[in-house]
């Protein structure tokens, strides 16, 4: 789709800036594509602007009386969806300088970014990153699922990565301007969700160690299924007994961009044994259960469900707090506290949960070449169970009664 415009946040609504030169002569209005999907894209007062189209070659539009909607479709097979990127039609940027101050928020065409090649970013690794998804409902609508926790783990973050971070409504506006605006590719109920993706990072540039004197907040979303092959059959997890994520003191509870980069060598070969991903143990200790790779864990005995406390080199996972209280709301006695590996071989079950796994059942775990098995090679009852409950409540299929989805159309 080649508009070639961007819109801006002001107060809450959309306004085209500037105008695209390669558009000119009537005005009409543009809304976000209606898919091939059916799936009722909404026109949405967040996102009505005005465009100059009559030249223009590149906009497939049709006009009717109050809009003009693309016939662009989404060629996708929805029900192959795995855990890759697939470019989608805009990205959202802010930036701030030296005043700490985001302002003038846009929505460009997805596609690559200027950096200069002395960003703080690039050079010193000073940025974060943020995850969340948004559903399609059965009535064509979109939920959220608690984009204020992100909001407000980004400011924790850029707090100790010194960077400014948006507020947190300017990151939940922004979120939800993006997903609107990126509506045709919020898969179908039931077959997958939009995952977002927020950075933040020093974009200005630096050359002596120092935090960068400006900053770039950038949304882009892509449509996702499951993100471990496996799909939700239950992961094979191997013990790392060589390699740390993250150490006291570290970055390792904040979602800095090079805590993903440092697991990279033990996942690879990890992957080339054939397990699904790595178990990281704490590094001082070598025995106490730290996260995935990717995710946080959890292990289930009897009734009680026990994962790592939040210590700092632990991340605080939306999943996490969100399944912890769904379990306690079940009946489960839910503890955080320090799990050591010999309590994990002896679990009745293990699984984990993250924004992209959600939960996701352990199958096997290996620990110094030993291998222990869960669940008869199904998915756990508990693992299930709140599996259930959570996609339920994401996909607004139950009631909820907490308040943690965000209705955007
Ligand atoms: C997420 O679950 O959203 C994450 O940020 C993990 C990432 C490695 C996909």
């Amino acid at each position: 789709m080649e508009y070639g415009f961007s819109l801006q946040l002001r107060s809450n609504r959309a306004i085209l800036a500037p105008p695209c030169p390669s558009f000119s002569g009537r005005k009409c209005l543009l809304f976000p594509a209606k898919s091939s999907l059916k799936t009722g894209s909404q026109i949405h007062p967040l996102l009505s602007f005005s465009v100059d189209i009559s030249n223009s070659t590149a906009c497939k539009a049709v006009r009717s009386a109050t809009s003009v909607e693309t016939t662009e479709v989404t060629e996708l097979n929805w029900d192959n969806l795995g855990f890759g990127l697939v470019p989608t039609d805009y990205m959202y940027v802010m930036k701030c300088s030296s005043d700490g101050i985001f302002t003038n928020g846009e929505l460009k065409k997805f596609g690559p970014i200027e950096l200069n090649p002395s960003a703080g970013v690039l050079n010193y690794g000073q940025g974060l990153f943020e995850g969340l998804k948004a559903y399609r409902k059965a009535d064509g609508s979109i939920l959220l699922f608690r984009p204020e926790e992100n909001a407000m783990r980004m400011i924790d973050g850029a707090a100790r990565m010194c960077m400014p971070a948006p507020t947190v409504e300017q990151f939940v506006d922004a979120v939800k301007m993006t997903v609107l605006a990126n509506n045709r590719w919020v898969p179908p109920t039931g077959k997958g969700s939009l995952y977002v993706r927020p950075l933040l990072m020093g974009s200005g540039p630096v050359l002596g160690l120092a935090p960068a004197p400006e900053y770039t907040f950038l949304i882009f979303v892509s449509p996702v299924g499951n993100y471990f092959k496996e799909g939700l059959s239950p992961i094979n997890l191997i013990v790392e007994n060589e390699y740390h994520r993250a150490t006291p003191g570290g970055t390792g509870g904040v979602k800095t961009i090079g805590n993903y980069a440092s697991v990279l060598k033990a996942q690879k070969i990890a992957k080339e044994k054939g397990y699904s991903d790595v178990l990281y143990l704490d590094a001082v200790h070598k025995r106490y259960l730290e996260e995935v790779s990717s995710c946080n864990i959890f292990v289930v005995k009897g009734n009680v469900i026990s994962t790592p406390e939040i210590k700092g080199t632990i991340l605080p996972g939306i999943t996490r707090k969100s399944i912890m209280d769904v379990a306690q709301g079940q009946g489960f006695q839910v503890e955080e506290r320090a799990v050591s590996v010999e309590e994990l071989l002896n679990a009745d079950e293990v699984f984990c949960t993250g924004t992209a796994v959600v939960v996701s059942p352990v199958g096997s775990i290996t620990y110094l070449g030993k291998r222990v098995e869960y669940g008869n090679s199904g998915v756990g009852v508990v693992s299930q169970q709140l599996y259930s409950a959570l996609t339920s409540l994401q996909m607004g299929l139950a009631e909820d009664h907490l308040g943690w989805t965000v209705q955007l159309n």
